[in-house]
């Protein structure tokens, strides 16, 4: 049955014309309402496609933004403000300019995961489900990739004959995974294969029978024979995870990880913001002119 909450979403999404989007870290009851769920790459393609005035973004900042930056003609509402993904500030000041400087033909390729000053900057943006196949299309030998090491070194390793320049940044949540904690599952489930999220340490990535975005380990476990698996990513990706595989195992490393950030979007901070409309991403329109490129590069490049 149905919860007053949800009623309220239902009726309110339609008298605003809006549409929920959520990414995979989200709480079960926000991915049950959402209208698109999915990893960051899908979510960013598909709020081009959105017809609906008003776009409520459950995810953290820099997904609202690209959203914004990409369909501009839309109101995207954050349900929570504040949720922010803290690599996404992750690049010193200064640091492209020092690079551009030293390499004539530098690309800069930014990860999704960037406020919108580095999108500004950058020459293209990637997801961790494109960004190999983007950093080998790309013409220029010498990439910095930001803000992330972990998915930029996982890059740098697939596409050898290109010199990946990594920068300092990561996830605070990946980070913290261990190759003892995954090793710990291991023998607990031995037949189980390990999914793990390219923002993982390297240490964690050489024991993965599988490295791909949220979308990836999730279409790996749902088209794999395995009954098993130790999933090293967030938390939230359970929810599609079970309902794909209602007969398969899943467990995460322990402690569980979760993205407090993502977790601040709730089913009263919707209604909240669909019933006031603050909350609102707001973009400079030269900012956004220069955000766009990259991002419609990407949009492109990964066809
Ligand atoms: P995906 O691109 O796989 O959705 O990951 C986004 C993210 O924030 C990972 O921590
Ligand atoms: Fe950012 Fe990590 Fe949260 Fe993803 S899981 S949004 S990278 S803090």
């Amino acid at each position: 049955m149905k919860s007053d909450l949800v009623k309220k979403i239902e009726l309110l999404k339609k008298e605003k014309n809006a549409v929920i989007l959520a990414h995979y870290y989200c709480s079960d009851e926000i991915q049950e309402i959402a209208d698109y769920i999915g990893d960051s790459f899908y979510l960013a393609k598909i709020a081009k496609e959105i017809k609906e005035d008003k776009i409520v973004f459950c995810g953290v900042s820099f997904m609202g933004e690209s959203a914004k930056i990409i369909n501009p003609q839309k109101t995207v509402l954050m349900p929570d403000i504040t949720a922010d993904c803290p690599m996404a500030h992750m690049v010193k000041d200064g640091e492209i300019e020092r690079l551009r400087k030293e390499y004539d033909d530098l690309a800069v390729v930014c990860y999704v995961n960037s406020v919108l000053k580095l999108k500004t900057q950058s020459d293209v943006c990637v997801t961790s489900s494109n960004a190999v196949k983007i950093v080998k299309a790309l013409p220029n030998k010498n990439i910095f990739f930001i803000p992330d090491q972990n998915l930029g070194r996982y890059v740098k390793e697939q596409v050898p004959e290109k010199n990946v320049i990594l920068n300092d940044g990561f996830c605070p949540r990946h980070k913290v995974m261990t190759a003892e904690q995954v090793k710990a599952q291991k023998a607990l489930y031995p037949n189980a294969l390990v999914l793990a999220h390219p923002e993982c340490t390297k240490e964690v990535l050489n024991l993965a029978d599988y490295i791909g975005s949220t979308a990836g380990i999730i279409s790996f476990a749902k088209n794999s024979d395995n009954k098993e698996f130790i999933i090293c990513t967030e938390v939230g990706v359970l929810y599609q995870l079970q309902k794909d595989n209602p007969d398969k195992k899943f467990v995460f490393v322990n402690p569980m990880p979760i993205c407090e950030d993502m977790k601040k979007n709730t089913l009263e901070k919707i209604i909240e913001v669909l019933i006031s409309g603050k909350n609102e991403i707001i973009i400079d329109e030269q900012d956004r002119i220069k955000a766009l490129k990259p991002l419609d590069r990407m949009l492109e490049l990964a066809k």
